[in-house]
């Protein structure tokens, strides 16, 4: 036959080639940008949030198929979490690459349904915070047996071998930080100390927990402190070091369940329970900067309490109000472009048949998962403009009465 004939059979798989790509892409990564998170109110059942990061930049954009990379997060109702998406989409858009983000909205079930839409898209590697570190244990090793590389995201999952790396912030040291806040406060002795927990489905909760606990015990055996509203810690206080166990009776006496209301809800039963003399200049151990918020709320509006130093973590935006307006005492940066740089690097390490770098391991119950923790950084009103604005995290026109 003649070269003309070939050249033209060639030139026709070329374009039907091309436009299959297109397809695929259109199927793979359907633009369906949702609303903002405030006015998206009612949780994700079935149909995966999607949002779709496209490169502007002048590299050129792999075809989704090049970075097949899907990522699962907990939930839209936090402020945390849309940061990690905000900072996924720009860290994406940089990099000329394209994934798809989808919301498990506090359900485990709901994961596990994003999980496997992902597998059926044909994702090669999956970064998923899971909502429950337990129950994310099926979806996990639903991803290994399809051949799909699992990377833990900030909270480890648990109970299985089926976690190939674990990116995370040191949670510890979270902990360590906000208790040696309130330490650093401290003039006198027999002072008033509330504590409050993440939620027990989440494993950080508890070395957040563990780091609060070998700084704040020691103050509280010497009698620094008196903790007002756990029985169960105060029958522990004499111990340095707690178990699993232990910390699970505790924290189930003081949890915000991460949730707002929660804390609310818990900060005013406590402060109703209380007397006048367990108020006064009060200590409060909170564990991130929503329910901060809300408990900083609760006490500041008990006539009883006449000051009160509240920890925080996550340097939420309403939070770096509320530390500006005197509201909230500290937060702990975490910064989210770290992590999610980190989780992308991982991803493409793994997809070119690579070791993501490892620099410690964090034990999930069945294997030690090599991991990359970072590190953070306590913020209050003295160095909030160095920490938060100079560093390029948020803009100074994102808050009022900034010096
Ligand atoms: C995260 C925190 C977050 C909390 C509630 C934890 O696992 O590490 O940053 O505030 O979950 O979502």
């Amino acid at each position: 036959m003649s070269k003309k004939f070939y050249s033209l059979i060639a030139l026709i798989m070329v374009l039907t080639m091309a436009l299959a790509a297109c397809q695929t892409t259109a199927t793979e990564a359907p633009a369906t940008e949702n609303a903002t998170p405030m006015q998206q109110e009612t949780p994700m059942t079935t149909e995966p949030v999607t949002t779709e990061a496209v490169a502007t930049g002048e590299g050129t954009v792999p075809a989704a198929g090049e970075f097949s990379v899907g990522i699962v997060l907990p939930t839209r109702d936090e402020p945390r979490w849309i940061q990690d998406e905000t900072r996924f989409r720009d860290a994406l858009t940089q990099a000329g690459y394209n994934a798809e983000i989808l919301f498990s909205q506090g359900s485990s079930a709901t994961e596990k349904q994003n999980v496997e839409s992902l597998i059926t898209q044909g994702i090669q590697v999956l970064i998923i915070c899971p909502q429950d570190g337990a129950a994310a244990a099926a979806a996990a090793e639903e991803a290994r047996n399809a051949g799909v590389k699992v990377i833990s995201y900030d909270r480890l999952i648990l109970d299985t071998d089926a976690v190939d790396y674990y990116v995370t912030f040191d949670s510890v040291a979270v902990g360590k930080a906000q208790a040696q806040y309130l330490v650093d406060k401290v003039t006198g002795t027999g002072l008033p100390l509330y504590l409050y927990a993440g939620a027990s489905s989440d494993n950080n909760a508890f070395l957040f927990f563990e780091g609060a606990w070998s700084v704040l015990q020691p103050k509280i055996a010497d009698g620094t402190f008196v903790i007002k509203n756990s029985s169960e810690a105060v029958a522990l206080q004499d111990k340095a070091e707690l178990t699993r166990d232990e910390m699970a009776g505790i924290i189930g006496q003081v949890t915000t369940n991460w949730d707002f209301n929660t804390a609310k809800n818990l900060a005013e039963a406590n402060l109703t329970s209380a007397s006048a003399a367990d108020k006064g200049d009060v200590f409060i151990l909170a564990p991130n900067d929503g329910t901060a918020r809300s408990i900083a709320d609760a006490f500041a509006a008990d006539t009883d309490v006449t000051s009160y130093v509240v920890t925080g973590q996550d340097a939420e935006v309403a939070s770096i109000q509320y530390i500006i307006d005197g509201k909230q005492s500290m937060t702990v940066l975490k910064d989210v472009r770290t992590l999610v740089n980190d989780a992308i690097a991982a991803a493409i390490t793994m997809l070119e048949g690579g070791t993501p770098e490892q620099t410690a391991s964090y034990n999930n119950n069945v294997i030690d998962v090599p991991a990359k923790p970072s590190e953070v950084i306590t913020v209050d009103k003295d160095n909030v403009k160095e920490a938060i604005i100079d560093s390029g995290y948020y803009e100074a026109s994102q808050f009022t009465g900034l010096e």
